[in-house]
C-alpha cells in the first residue's frame, strides 16, 4: 500500500516515517500476487472448460498462491497490531483519512475473505479436485470439513462460493483502483511523496521502529498455517478411501464354460482423459463365463462380472472417489457385468460383439471390436470399446462437463484363454 495502513487524526503527528522493512516486504509480496491471481483467475476460468493440463497447473498455482495470500494476511495483520503504522502527512483532509482508513480496513477483509471462499469452494466442491501446494503431489493442502452434506448440497454450495469467491476478488479490485489512485494523488497532487514511506531504499526517509521479535512470531504464524494445511492435506489423503490402487488383487478365476480364462496371463482396463493426461483404471477382479468358436457365432455368448470395489485408478486425485456415489456407487451397485449374446465376423477377421453393459444400475450398449487367435488350445483375445461415463451417471453431479474428465472412456481387454 503506498499510503499508511489506517490513521485517525489524533495519529497525524510524525509525517516522514516509513514503515518498517516487515511491512514493506509483505506490502509489495502480496500486491504482485494478487495481481498474479487476478490475472491467473480470470484467465484460467475463461479456458475451464478444456481438459488442458496447463489449466489444471494454472488452478494448482492459483490455490498455491491464493493460500499463501492467506497466511501472510495473517502474518501482516500480527505485524500490524504489535506495530503500528507510521503517522499520516499532516494536511490530509478528514474524508481522506477516512477514506484511507476505509480502504486499508477493506483490505485486511477482503484478503481473508477472497483466499477463504477459494479454499471454502475448492473443498466443498464435488469434483473432489485435491489442493497441490506447488502443484506437488506429495504436498496436499487440507480442505475444509463440510460435515454429512450430499453430493447435491455441495454442488449448491460450490456456486454460492463461486459466485462469493468473484465477487469479493472484483471488490479487492475496486479497492486496489481506490488505492493506487490515491497514491498517485499524493505523489503528483499533494506532492508529499508518500509512496517512499512503503519503500525500502528510500533511505532519506526514518523508519518506524519495529517490534523485530513479533516478524518471528508474524512469519512463524504463516509458516505454520501452510505446514498444518499440508499436514492436514496427508492425513486426509491417507484416510481410507472407498476404492484404493493398493487394494487390488487378482482372484482365481471362476469362469465356466468353453473357455477357462487365465487371469495371470490376461488383463482388463480402461483409459479416461483427466485434466489433458490419460489416467489407467484396472479391474482386479472379475470372472468371466464365455462360449465362443468363430465357426459357430450363433451360439457364443459371453458374461463378464467385474467387482467394482476391485477397481483402481492409477491417479492419486480420482481414486479415492472413483467408488463413492458419483462414481462406480460401489456401495449400492457392487458389480458390474457386460453380456454380449449377439457376435458378428468382421471382413478383416476380427469379431463385433454386440453387448450390452450394466453399471450403476444403468445398461447401455456397449458394442466391443476383438480379435481371437486360438493355438494348440489356447485362445488369445484382445478388444476395447468406447462408453460415454454419464451413460452410466458417472461423475454426473461432480464433473458433469468435459472440464477435468472427459465423457468417453475406452475399455481395453487381453484375454488368455484355454479349452477346458
Ligand atoms: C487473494 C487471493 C485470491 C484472489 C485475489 C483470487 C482471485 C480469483 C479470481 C479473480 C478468480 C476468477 C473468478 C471468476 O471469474 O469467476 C478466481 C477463481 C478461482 N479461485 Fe481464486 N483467488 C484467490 C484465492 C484462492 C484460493 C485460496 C483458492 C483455493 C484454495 C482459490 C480457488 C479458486 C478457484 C477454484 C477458482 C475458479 C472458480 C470457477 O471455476 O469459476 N482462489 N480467483
Amino acid at each position: 500500500m503506498a499510503s499508511t495502513i489506517s490513521a485517525g487524526a489524533s495519529e497525524r503527528s510524525e509525517a516522514g516515517q516509513r514503515y518498517s522493512a516487515v511491512a514493506i516486504i509483505l506490502h509489495w509480496v502480496i500486491a504482485a500476487a494478487i495481481l498474479f491471481q487476478m490475472v491467473g483467475g480470470k484467465w484460467m476460468v475463461s479456458r475451464g472448460d478444456s481438459a488442458d493440463q496447463t489449466v489444471f497447473a494454472v488452478f494448482q498455482i492459483h490455490k498455491t498462491v491464493g493460500l499463501t495470500i492467506l497466511a501472510l494476511t495473517l502474518a501482516r495483520i500480527i505485524w500490524r497490531l504489535t506495530n503500528p503504522a507510521p503517522a499520516l502527512p499532516a494536511g490530509m483532509k478528514g474524508w481522506e483519512i477516512a477514506a484511507a482508513k476505509f480502504t486499508h480496513i477493506g483490505f485486511y477483509a477482503l484478503l481473508l475473505a477472497v483466499p477463504l471462499t477459494g479454499w471454502a469452494m475448492a473443498s466443498v466442491s464435488p469434483t473432489g479436485v485435491p489442493t497441490l501446494f506447488l502443484l506437488l503431489d506429495a504436498l496436499p493442502f487440507a480442505h475444509l470439513p463440510y460435515g454429512d452434506l450430499s453430493l447435491e448440497a455441495r454442488h449448491d454450495w460450490e456456486v454460492v462460493l463461486k459466485n462469493a469467491h468473484n465477487y469479493l476478488s472484483i471488490a479487492t479490485g475496486v479497492l486496489v483502483a481506490l488505492h493506487i489512485a490515491a497514491a498517485l494523488k499524493h505523489q503528483f497532487v499533494a506532492k508529499d511523496n508518500l509512496i517512499a514511506r512503503m519503500i525500502l531504499s528510500a533511505r532519506t526517509v526514518p523508519v518506524v521502529q519495529p517490534k523485530t521479535a513479533m516478524a518471528v512470531v508474524a512469519l512463524g504464524v504463516a509458516a505454520l498455517f501452510v505446514c498444518a494445511g499440508i499436514a492436514g492435506g496427508l492425513a486426509q489423503r491417507a484416510a481410507p478411501g472407498v476404492a484404493s490402487t493398493a487394494a487390488l488383487e487378482t482372484t482365481t478365476p471362476a469362469s465356466a464354460g468353453a473357455w477357462v480364462i487365465d487371469h495371470e496371463a490376461s488383463a482388463l482396463g480402461f483409459t479416461i482423459t483427466f485434466t489433458g493426461n490419460a489416467v489407467e483404471g484396472t479391474v482386479g477382479s472379475w470372472t468371466g463365463d464365455v462360449i465362443f468358436d468363430p465357426q459357430a457365432l450363433d451360439q457364443a455368448r459371453a458374461t463378464i462380472t467385474v467387482d467394482a470395489a476391485s477397481i483402481g485408478i492409477s491417479n492419486s486425485m480420482l481414486a479415492p472417489q472413483s467408488g463413492g456415489s458419483d462414481g462406480f456407487d460401489v456401495a449400492n451397485h457392487p458389480t458390474i457385468t457386460y453380456e454380449a449374446s449377439d457376435f458378428a465376423a468382421q471382413p478383416d477377421g476380427s469379431f463385433i460383439a454386440n453387448g450390452t453393459l450394466t453399471l450403476r444400475g444403468a445398461t447401455a450398449d456397449a458394442p466391443l471390436a476383438f480379435t481371437f487367435e486360438e493355438i494348440d488350445g489356447v485362445a488369445s483375445v484382445s478388444g476395447s470399446t468406447q462408453l460415454n461415463r454419464l451413460d452410466f451417471g458417472i461423475g454426473a453431479i461432480g464433473a458433469a462437463d468435459e472440464s477435468w474428465l472427459q465423457h468417453a472412456v475406452t475399455v481395453t481387454f487381453d484375454l488368455t484363454a484355454s479349452r477346458p
